[in-house]
């Protein structure tokens, strides 16, 4: 069925464990994360990036997501709309029958993030629509910053107290040293779980989101840079740091890269292994199967969200 993340993310903080939030972009992403959600009698957060929405169409893509909740309707689903980055764009998605969307509004500063949130939240909450926004910065290793920069990018949990207070948003993005994309860490993966439980002590019924999350998994990775790929020196977070984030009051944690890889080794290795293969459908099954069984990895051994439904 159709839902908010209100009721998902109350049982998520009651239970200790995290919703997996899974971008998509076209069908057969959606088809692999429901597949694996269904196995794993998971609720889930579909989200789409403004990107997302103009490469899928919006028509198409409310239509899967309807096609989606109707395939299995006893799964909770949300279709959320991912780092919304204006006031339009969230408007656009409310409108459209998302469930939830984010404001992002970490580029801004304290005060322009508090008024731009507040305009997206009392719009949404109007229209029964629930708001993720994000405090702090989501830093890269390209970004190549010093240690007292890297500081100021971490959410302050004051910070995080007077923000969730004066938006009224329900649910909270935070940076505690995650990163986007496929290259997330120099050395050894370093979270501060530190400030995460701050952030909990002081704002303990805000749902905490936590962005940049894919394991980058080497398996995945090996399969893409075996079969033609050249991504090297790759990492991410790894699944032991995203089972603790889970039981230490993180209630949504967001993936896309791992569906990245996970689509291109599968279409990747059909290519590499049957060159005489032209029909869509022989390499984008097994590129399905590989997303279907990354999403359930997540979900059954790291997230702790399956049979919460
Ligand atoms: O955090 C961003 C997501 O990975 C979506 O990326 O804007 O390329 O769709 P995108
Ligand atoms: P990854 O790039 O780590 O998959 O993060 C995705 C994300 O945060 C989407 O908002
Ligand atoms: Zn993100």
């Amino acid at each position: 069925m159709l839902v908010t993340t209100k009721n998902m993310f109350e049982k998520a903080m009651k239970e200790n464990f995290a919703i997996g939030a899974f971008n998509i972009n076209d069908m057969e992403i959606i088809q692999g994360i429901m597949d694996a959600a269904n196995k794993a009698k998971s609720p889930v957060i579909l989200q789409a990036s403004s990107s997302a929405i103009k490469y899928a169409r919006m028509g198409y893509l409310m239509k899967m997501v309807e096609a989606a909740v109707n395939e299995y309707p006893e799964i909770p689903v949300a279709i959320h709309l991912d780092h919304g980055p204006d006031f339009e764009t969230c408007k656009m998605c409310v409108d459209s029958g998302f469930t939830s969307v984010m404001f992002d509004g970490s580029k801004y500063d304290f005060e322009e993030n508090i008024k731009l949130t507040k305009q997206v939240v009392d719009y949404a909450h109007s229209k029964g629509v629930v708001v993720e926004a994000e405090l702090g910065k989501l830093a890269g290793i390209e970004d190549d910053v010093n240690v007292s920069a890297e500081d100021s990018m971490y959410t302050d949990p004051e910070e995080a107290r007077e923000f969730v207070s004066r938006t009224g948003c329900d649910s909270l993005a935070i940076a505690i040293g995650t990163s986007h994309g496929a290259y997330k860490f120099k050395g050894d993966a370093k979270l501060r779980f530190d400030i995460l439980k701050k952030v909990k002590e002081l704002i303990p019924n805000t749902p905490i989101v936590l962005h940049g999350a894919s394991t980058v998994v080497p398996s995945l990775l090996e399969q893409c840079n075996k079969y033609g790929a050249d991504i090297p020196g790759a990492k991410g977070v790894p699944d032991e740091m995203l089972h603790t984030a889970s039981i230490s009051g993180v209630s949504k944690i967001n993936v896309d890269t791992d569906l990245r890889l996970a689509m291109t080794a599968g279409i990747r290795k059909v290519f590499a292994e049957e060159p005489n293969v032209f029909d869509p459908r022989k390499y984008l099954q097994p590129a399905r199967e590989l997303i279907e069984k990354t999403v359930y990895h997540k979900m059954v051994n790291v997230f702790g969200s399956s049979n919460k439904i």
